[in-house]
């Protein structure tokens, strides 16, 4: 029996303009996902998933994930979270050279499942990590970033960035511009709030629609470029350890992300909640529509005024996580 875990992320600064080849920064937070794997004497894959916001399913298969789900949860949420476990271990499987490899999985994880602190990216990290360990085989970071991705890109019809499956692998700050993935060298510890509505947004679809204004609209086409800018500008402030810098261009963001579209009016809601509590600056993060705000306040005032704001389902402190992907007891 093999255990890893990953850390999801959120994104300071960059979401939608990073598909653009704009950059983008993330960091990796203390909420993981868990994935257990044991080899089994078939071919066949057994998934329990025990996620705290997505009530425990099994799924039984060899390979058709509508087989035997028994679940209460949005079934589009439920077959994008197999899409990625099963993509992961056709990973793990080509990774160790051992096709028909069968497979019990557990999937555990604190992270709120599509909204928007990369959960598929921690479930597909850990699962790649884990089965391939109990194929006998470990997989260096850098391969190991590049299989999750080839998952989540799959599985996103190619509307995928790298920054997910990068940050989820390999722990802490990062940058990342097209191909181009790095981890910051000594990030400071941002005092992190997060704020989450319950919901969660449709990443193809938010993507999709920027992708169309881009498309139709010059102005659009600049304002992907003009968060480009702003992600330059917040590298230098994270680097000077400017935090009052890094929350007035995390404002800034939420301003352009919400001219693209892909604000909603829970989301509105916590990040106003946040900013009239005093937090340094409050966005969106990921792909919007619904799910998480990420604020930076290092008091208790932001986290108190969400959990009085009817929008806001849960409020909690986040970590910087400096550990990506690990083999867990
Ligand atoms: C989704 O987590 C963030 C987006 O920028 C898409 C991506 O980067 O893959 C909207």
């Amino acid at each position: 029996m093999t255990v890893s875990s990953a850390p999801g992320k959120l994104y300071l600064f960059g979401e939608h303009a990073v598909v653009y080849g704009e950059p983008a920064v993330a960091c990796a937070i203390d909420r993981r996902a868990r994935v257990t794997a044991e080899v089994r004497g078939d071919d066949r894959l057994r998934v329990e998933s025990r996620d705290l916001t997505l009530d425990g399913f099994t799924v039984e298969y060899d390979g058709d994930a509508g087989d035997e789900m028994d679940v209460d949860v949005p079934t589009p949420l439920v077959e994008a979270a197999m899409g990625y476990v099963e993509g992961a271990v056709e990973q793990a499987r080509d990774a160790a050279d051992a096709p028909d490899a069968g497979l019990d999985l557990i999937v555990e994880s604190d992270i709120p499942l599509g909204g928007g602190l990369s959960s598929s990216a921690a479930v597909i990290a850990a699962t790649i990590d884990a089965a391939s360990r109990e194929l006998g085989v470990d997989l260096p970071p850098g391969d190991l970033a590049d299989r999750a991705y080839r998952v989540e890109h799959d599985v996103q019809d190619g509307q995928a960035s790298r920054t997910d499956t990068f940050c989820s692998t390999v722990g802490g700050a990062v940058r990342v511009e097209g191909e181009d993935c790095r981890r910051l060298g000594d990030p400071p510890n941002l005092p992190f709030v997060v704020g989450y509505d319950g919901g969660a947004g449709d990443t193809g679809e938010l993507v999709a629609g920027v992708r169309e204004l881009r498309e139709e609209y010059d102005f659009a086409a600049d304002t992907v470029r003009a968060i480009g800018d702003l992600v330059r500008r917040g590298e230098r402030a994270l680097a000077a350890g400017d935090v009052g810098t890094v929350g007035r261009l995390m404002d800034f963001d939420h301003g352009l992300l919400s001219a693209l579209g892909v604000s909603a009016r829970s989301l509105d809601a916590m990040v106003w909640a946040a900013r009239e509590a005093g937090a340094d600056g409050a966005k969106l993060t990921s792909a919007g529509g619904g799910g998480c705000i990420v604020a930076l306040d290092d008091s208790r005032a932001t986290r108190t005024a969400l959990k009085y704001t009817p929008d806001c389902e849960t409020a909690f402190r986040a970590e910087l996580d400096r550990e990506g992907v690990r083999a867990e007891e």
